[in-house]
């Protein structure tokens, strides 16, 4: 039998408008099932030692969260965290996220677009993004980073987790572009096949990316996962 077509978003110079709906759209067709990524039994070690870190990392803080999803980190966090903005393109992934139970008053939710940010007319000591860094096109990081520091106050502590390439446990890469962006073909539920970037940073491009923007920055590497954290200059 013939497998269903692959969705593609192009990604190359000027086409990363398109790739940007594309992303848009695999997340709002993914959004009741995304947590299942987070249920790989070779993974519940690493992802442990990240959720305790973040509960720690923000203790107290009022944390800019973007890119939310379903609001798995947005859940550790609340735990210990003073207020959470968490903010998502899709409604369709902030609805699983805001059907969880939260203690009223401290956590709220919005649509925003991570690549232009509202102004929220509040300050944040904190900023937090899970598994975003991966999907924006390389050309962009530098776009991206400065609009989301500047929603923050200079000080705050900010902290990306993102996944690296395991052999066996993550999807094989099927093709690059010219700017660097890498990409998988993943399946969904549905049995829909969609082309989506996934980028591997190594801990000498997430430096030199953030290193402009950050004090004591530290690039730590799990089995499955990295985690950069650094005080906003
Ligand atoms: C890999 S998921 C990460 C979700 C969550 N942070 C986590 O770690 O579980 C990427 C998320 O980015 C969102 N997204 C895609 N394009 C976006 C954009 N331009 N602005 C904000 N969010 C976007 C998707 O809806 C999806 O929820």
């Amino acid at each position: 039998m013939a497998s269903s077509p692959i969705h593609v978003g192009a990604c190359s110079g000027f086409l990363h408008m398109q790739w940007i709906s594309h992303v848009i759209d695999y997340y709002a067709r993914r959004a009741a099932e995304y947590e299942k990524v987070y249920a790989k039994p070779e993974r519940q070690d690493d992802l442990k030692i990240l959720r305790d870190q973040c509960r720690d990392l923000f203790n107290g803080r009022d944390l800019l969260e973007v890119s939310c999803g379903t609001g798995y980190w947005t859940e550790c966090f609340a735990a210990t965290a003073r207020s959470i903005l968490a903010t998502d393109i899709n409604p369709e992934t902030l609805e699983v996220a805001q059907a969880k139970p939260w203690e009223p008053g401290r956590i709220e939710f919005a649509v925003a677009d991570s690549f232009s940010l509202p102004d929220f007319g509040r300050g944040f000591d904190a900023g937090f993004a899970g598994f975003w860094w991966s999907h924006v096109p390389r050309e962009r990081l530098q776009d991206f980073l400065t609009g989301f520091h500047s929603k923050l106050r200079p000080g705050a502590t900010v902290a990306f987790i993102d996944n690296r390439y395991v052999e066996g446990s993550s999807t094989p890469l099927h093709r690059r572009d010219g700017e660097g962006n890498t990409y998988q073909i993943r399946e969904l539920a549905d049995g829909s096949r969609h082309e989506v970037m996934k980028n591997f940073p190594d801990e000498g491009e997430l430096t030199s990316c953030l290193a402009p923007f950050a004090d004591d920055l530290k690039v730590g590497f799990l089995d499955y996962f990295w985690m950069a954290v650094y005080r906003l200059r």
